[in-house]
């Protein structure tokens, strides 16, 4: 199965009051606890599994690059960027509705974890490497922060 097969999803919210920091702008809580929320979706979504089956495992690579005002409709997409084999790396990208720029407003990557009890287990996804364009980029990422991680914990 090619990674750009897999669902995308695409979640929106209205940016309230309540979602605002001390600057009168969206929280950077807020917009993480979106930004897992739509990953929360597309991991499951990808792997076809109950909710209780993923846990989080990390939140990585998170840029504001834009601030987003109150009345704004955010949007969020996610797709996998990388399958493991208990693990899967969704990619979320977020920006205000209608406004279109070369770079998100905000990105970051969420990785999840297939689990039976507290138990990490195989999920049986399996994809091709991807062998060009922004799959292989995000892939590459992803691998490439797996490895750090793995040196730093050594
Ligand atoms: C996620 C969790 C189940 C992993 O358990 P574990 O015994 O450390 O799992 P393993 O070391 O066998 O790793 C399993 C997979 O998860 C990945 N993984 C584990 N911890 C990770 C982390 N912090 N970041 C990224 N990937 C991680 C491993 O790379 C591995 O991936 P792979 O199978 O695709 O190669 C465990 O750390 C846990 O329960 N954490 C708390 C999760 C939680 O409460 N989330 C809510 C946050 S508020």
């Amino acid at each position: 199965m090619r990674i750009e097969s897999l669902p995308r999803i695409t979640a929106s919210h209205l940016v309230k009051s309540i979602d605002l920091n001390h600057h009168g702008t969206l929280f950077a809580g807020r917009m993480a606890e979106w930004l897992v929320e739509t990953g929360f979706m597309t991991a499951r979504a990808a792997l076809g599994c109950q909710p209780e089956n993923i846990v989080c495992a990390r939140l990585h690579g998170m840029d504001f690059r834009k601030s987003v005002g109150s009345g704004d409709t955010l949007v969020l997409e996610g797709r996998v960027a990388y399958v493991g084999s208990s693990s899967l790396t969704v990619y979320v990208e977020a920006g205000p509705f209608g406004v279109s720029t070369v770079l998100p407003y905000t990105d970051g990557l969420v990785t999840f974890v297939h689990i039976v009890g507290t138990r990490a287990v195989p999920h049986g996804l399996v994809v091709e490497t991807p062998i060009e364009g922004e799959a292989l980029e995000l892939w590459n990422r992803v691998l490439a922060e797996r490895h750090f991680q793995q040196r730093a914990a050594q």
